[in-house]
């Protein structure tokens, strides 16, 4: 790694408190579980404080100042999640609990008034089950057809009969990042060519947007899923991207407080974009520390940060390959250019759980299973894989510390 880029990470690293707490065995907390949740900075957790400790109120209904204040600040937020995808207004954004609701969302309020029977829904064989089970759901109200599109082993997605799977497609919906393998879709080719065909794009975007700058305006994406604990902002809050359009023809979600024009007894009327899809009280004090987080990462810069992510999974791959006579496998592209800062493992007959917890000893945290993939795993034939993951805070020091702790995974299991 350029030397400097790796100062930087750990100068990044000195802004997140937790970083800088030993575990309970007294261990450097070496955090490489990012895909799961990312570390949260000191800025994001003192907006937090802020807001519980100087202007906590409810918002779009109070008259007093730090009503005003929290309302003002909650949709500023909101302007500055808009300006972190490119999208070309702020209404466009509509907050969610995580990407899973605003994927929800899409399949309840757009599938359910769009689809029929002889129409198919296209995903494909690398997704997240949030990517999966709301769609086998809406196939299964609507009569609709649900495909995949086939992944190499690698991640890597099949196009050579994507012409033929779009035939009498209305929505793809495909993960941009795969969470387990990596892969990136190539979604400059399939975004033009599903509009082609009439079908319409949701690109899950929960292992991308808080990796990789993402231009929903460039994509020409159609909807867009995205979760905040995943990019330094807290757990509960994630955001839908729609275009306007869409959006303005879609039947609300849930239903009931702040979403509405006017209700009388026997009808309602629908408050405009984007709250007519944001029912009840919102998550204001953590859509607040969103905006905090996106400040936090255009600081950073996303072209630095991916620019990390490449170079500190190209070290980490450099650092796994010798383990490979001993049986250990990587998964997912070979190249570090062409995946997210995601590397997928076993090592020999290791259960991958196992291989977790003796890494915990050493203050490793990896996340081990079926990562919410489990039709990739049947495809593929693993009962579970160790993964590691990385963000602008990881450093060649944790790969290091990575490695020496599969150092004493293979003493204890006696692999030679
Ligand atoms: N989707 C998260 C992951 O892949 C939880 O770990």
């Amino acid at each position: 790694m350029i030397a400097s880029v790796d100062v930087k990470a750990a100068a990044i690293a000195a802004d997140f408190p937790i970083l800088a707490k030993p575990t309970s065995r007294g261990k450097r907390l070496v955090y490489l579980d990012s895909a799961a949740s990312s570390q949260k900075p000191q800025a994001v957790i003192d907006s937090l404080v802020d807001y519980y400790s100087s202007y906590n109120a409810n918002i779009h209904r109070g008259v007093y100042e730090i009503a005003a204040r929290a309302t003002d600040a909650f949709e500023e937020a909101r302007v500055k999640v808009a300006r972190f995808v490119n999208a070309a207004h702020s209404a466009e954004i509509i907050w969610t609990r995580n990407t899973t609701e605003a994927i929800n969302l899409v399949s309840f309020s757009w599938g359910l008034q769009n689809l029929k029977p002889g129409d198919a829904i296209l995903t494909t064989q690398v997704e997240h089950h949030s990517n999966i089970v709301p769609w086998q759901l809406l196939a299964a109200k609507t009569g609709a057809e649900l495909r995949y599109i086939k992944a190499a082993d690698d991640g890597t997605l099949q196009l050579d009969d994507l012409d033929e799977l779009l035939r009498g497609t209305k929505l793809v919906a495909l993960s941009h990042v795969s969470n387990v393998l990596g892969s990136i879709a190539p979604l400059a080719q399939i975004i033009p060519r599903a509009h082609a065909a009439g079908a319409l794009v949701l690109v899950d975007a929960a292992q991308s947007v808080p990796h990789m700058p993402v231009d929903v305006q460039a994509l020409d994406v159609d909807f867009m899923a995205v979760s905040g604990h995943k990019m330094c902002a807290p757990t509960g809050i994630g955001f839908l991207y729609g275009k306007r359009a869409l959006l303005e023809a879609m039947p609300p979600f849930l239903t009931g407080g702040d979403m509405i024009r006017t209700v009388a007894y026997d009808t309602t009327t629908f408050a405009e974009l984007p709250w007519k899809f944001e029912a009840g009280t919102s998550n204001i004090a953590d859509a607040i520390a969103y905006g905090v987080a996106c400040d936090y990462l255009t600081n950073v810069g996303l072209d630095w940060i991916r620019q990390h992510e490449i170079q500190i999974t190209a070290y980490a791959l450099e650092r796994l390959a010798p383990f490979a006579a001993r049986g250990l496998q990587c998964y997912g592209p070979a190249r570090a250019e062409d995946r997210g800062g995601v590397i997928s493992f076993n090592f020999a007959d290791i259960h991958a759980h196992d291989l977790a917890s003796i890494l915990d000893l050493e203050g490793v945290c990896i996340r081990a299973g079926h990562h919410c993939a489990m039709p990739l795993m049947d495809k593929m034939n693993w009962p579970a894989t160790a993964r590691a993951s990385f963000y602008l805070y990881t450093t060649e020091a944790d790969i290091d510390v990575l490695v020496a702790a599969l150092e004493k995974a293979a003493e204890v299991f006696k692999i030679s």
